[in-house]
């Protein structure tokens, strides 16, 4: 019996996971996964030792804030825990209209359409409105779900170099096309921590009639007036055809969303497949991010003390002479330049207290493997001054 079924399993799949390189090597050194047995705030415990949560996203640190969790729950008895459905078929929820029009209103868009995840929602603000035949000009550093979204797009695609309006001119003018045109960048690269250029691009692409697509994924909360992202940052409105977005950073919560015009949402509730074929955002996480946004325009002192931290932050690792990728913002990259440097500086901070993450080739350029690390406003003045120490121990190590 048993023999039988090793000579008839040739699942080619069941091979690639069995003989998966990648994977063999993260089960060896176990950099991911880990499983912390308890949260507060910025303090983790792991394997029943405290320590200092630095790769999370909590940037306005409101993930413990008790406005929010008391939202949460709120929604939680009044709503249930799911609508168990997509919003096509068992239609919406009044919290649904409500966190929309609010997120439209700070946004300065006409309208807002939210979902399940900030993948979902950015995949989809590039999938739907490119075509086959169209050309979608994208920042070569660009995020995993708007790769995804070009791909399912079936349009041609032509990279230009990273955060750079003159390469953008160069490749625009070479696309042989008269057909429609759009240009998709971040308004904060997660990794590098960089702005985008976003006068120069938006003006090159406006020249060209290309749509545009921002993903502030990592602007909304730390950039802008109250946090409003990168394109209030620059004052570029009326630049900007889509921002979209993830609520599971500044706001606290997980889910996305897409603002736009009412015509261009609209759009995208009929087409959009990951609108039209997946259940709701739930009503808790709804509620969470809603209670966010209302903290983003009430409590100043978050925003301002994740910049505080910023600079505190920025200034010990210059200190120390390590190479943070020129980050203008609470996305701090530590580039390391190899698998071999990165991995016991990683270890070296564990060590001593403090959770990080390390991101090695492919995951971005060669010679830029790294460890990232974010800034909440929550970090305490003790905890900076134990992650300088621990960085100071880590650097000796490498
Ligand atoms: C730039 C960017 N876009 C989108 C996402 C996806 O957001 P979510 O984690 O909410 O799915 C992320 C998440 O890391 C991101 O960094």
């Amino acid at each position: 019996m048993a023999i039988s079924f090793f000579t008839k399993n040739k699942k080619v799949q069941l091979a690639r996971c069995r003989d998966d390189y990648a994977t063999k090597m993260r089960l060896k050194y176990a950099p991911f996964y880990h499983a912390m047995e308890a949260q507060r705030g910025t303090t983790v415990k792991l394997d029943g030792k405290e320590m200092i949560m630095l790769s999370s996203n909590d940037y306005l640190g409101l993930s413990f804030h008790p406005k929010v969790i008391e939202a949460g729950r709120n929604a939680l008895l009044k709503w249930g825990t799911s609508t168990t459905g997509a919003r096509i078929s068992n239609g919406s929820r009044m919290f649904h209209l409500e966190l929309e029009e609010k997120l439209a209103r700070f946004l300065n868009r006409e309208a807002c359409h939210i979902s399940v995840a900030g993948y979902v929602s950015c995949i989809s603000s590039v999938a739907t409105f490119a075509q086959k035949g169209d050309v979608i000009l994208a920042d070569k550093n660009i995020h995993s779900c708007l790769w995804d979204g070009i791909r399912l797009s079936m349009a041609t695609v032509e990279r230009f170099s990273h955060n750079n309006p003159d390469d953008l001119r160069q490749v625009i003018t070479a696309v042989d096309s008269d057909g429609p045109k759009m240009m998709v960048v971040e308004g904060v690269y997660s990794m590098e921590g960089h702005i985008a250029r976003l006068p120069e691009l938006t003006e090159i692409a406006e020249e060209n009639d290309c749509f545009t697509v921002v993903d502030d994924a990592h602007g909304f909360g730390v950039l802008g007036r109250q946090g409003r992202g990168t394109v209030d940052h620059f004052a570029l409105n009326d630049k900007v055809d889509i921002i979209c977005g993830s609520m599971s950073k500044s706001l606290a919560s997980t889910g996305g969303f897409v603002a736009a015009s009412r015509e261009v949402i609209e759009y995208l509730r009929t087409n959009s497949k990951q609108t039209v074929f997946s259940a709701a955002i739930s009503p808790s996480q709804t509620a969470c991010a809603q209670a966010s946004l209302e903290i983003m325009q009430t409590e100043p002192q978050h925003l301002e003390r994740l910049w505080a931290n910023t600079r505190k932050y920025r200034a010990m690792l210059k200190s120390l002479g390590l190479d943070t990728w020129e980050s203008e913002t609470p996305a701090v990259p530590i580039v390391l330049g190899s698998k071999e440097r990165v991995y016991p500086f990683w270890k070296a901070l564990l060590e001593k207290g403090v959770f990080t993450v390390m991101s090695i080739a492919p995951a971005v350029p060669a010679g830029k493997d790294l460890i990232r690390t974010a800034i909440s406003a929550l970090h305490t003045d003790e905890q900076l001054e134990k992650i300088a120490e621990a960085m100071a121990f880590a650097v000796k190590k490498m």
